[in-house]
């Protein structure tokens, strides 16, 4: 976990005025391009779905379009369970949930295919920035819809600044660093 730290201090570039002027865009770009670094911070946020004794407690680990992805697959094979993308609207073939989440910047759709997971699943739900929280509690409530449980929302940062956190209820949020 020191490792990813380091590595997320080192390899996120803060970018002024993208995509919008006002907004400060924290580019993943260089992190993902540093083996050491990407392999750092998968570990770290694997480590989040095990026990003790190092046995996973999710059965699936959940990713959100598009940078969510790039994360929360990895981290699925490194645990051994099964990884479910949630996606903007439009792209899922099969019946969906949908949900509606107003974004820092604009406003989108999230679907979840209904049949996802099987009722009471455990899962652990994954993005690379918490900001406002729409999107993370968009995606809780979609999982939920599907009868199953976001047990631990992780990200590798959070915009401490914008409380994404209160947004999400009772759903418990890791972050790997506060910036
Ligand atoms: C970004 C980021 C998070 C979300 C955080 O995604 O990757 O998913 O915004 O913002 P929020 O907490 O205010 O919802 P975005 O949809 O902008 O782009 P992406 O497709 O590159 O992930
Ligand atoms: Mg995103």
């Amino acid at each position: 976990r020191d490792r990813a730290v380091e590595a997320l201090t080192r390899l996120v570039r803060d970018i002024p005025d993208f995509p919008e002027p006002g907004i400060v865009f924290k580019d993943i770009a260089p992190l993902l391009a540093d083996g050491a670094g990407f392999a750092a911070v998968i570990s770290a946020l694997a480590d989040l779905g095990r026990d003790a004794d190092g046995r996973p407690v999710v059965d699936k680990v959940v990713g959100m379009e598009a940078r969510g992805f790039i994360l929360a697959a990895p981290v699925a094979v490194e645990l051994g369970v099964g990884f479910v993308p949630v996606r903007k609207a439009g792209k899922l073939p099969h019946e969906t949930h949908r949900v509606a989440y107003a974004l820092e910047y604009g406003e989108a759709v999230l679907e979840l295919h209904q049949d996802a997971f099987t009722p009471g699943e455990r899962v652990l739900v994954i993005d690379d920035v918490l900001a406002t929280g729409g999107t993370a509690r968009a995606t809780c409530e979609l999982i939920a819809r599907c009868g199953a449980r976001a047990v631990t929302f992780a990200v590798l940062m959070e915009l401490g600044f914008l409380s994404g956190r209160a947004v999400l209820g009772d759903v418990p949020v890791e972050v790997l660093a506060t910036v």
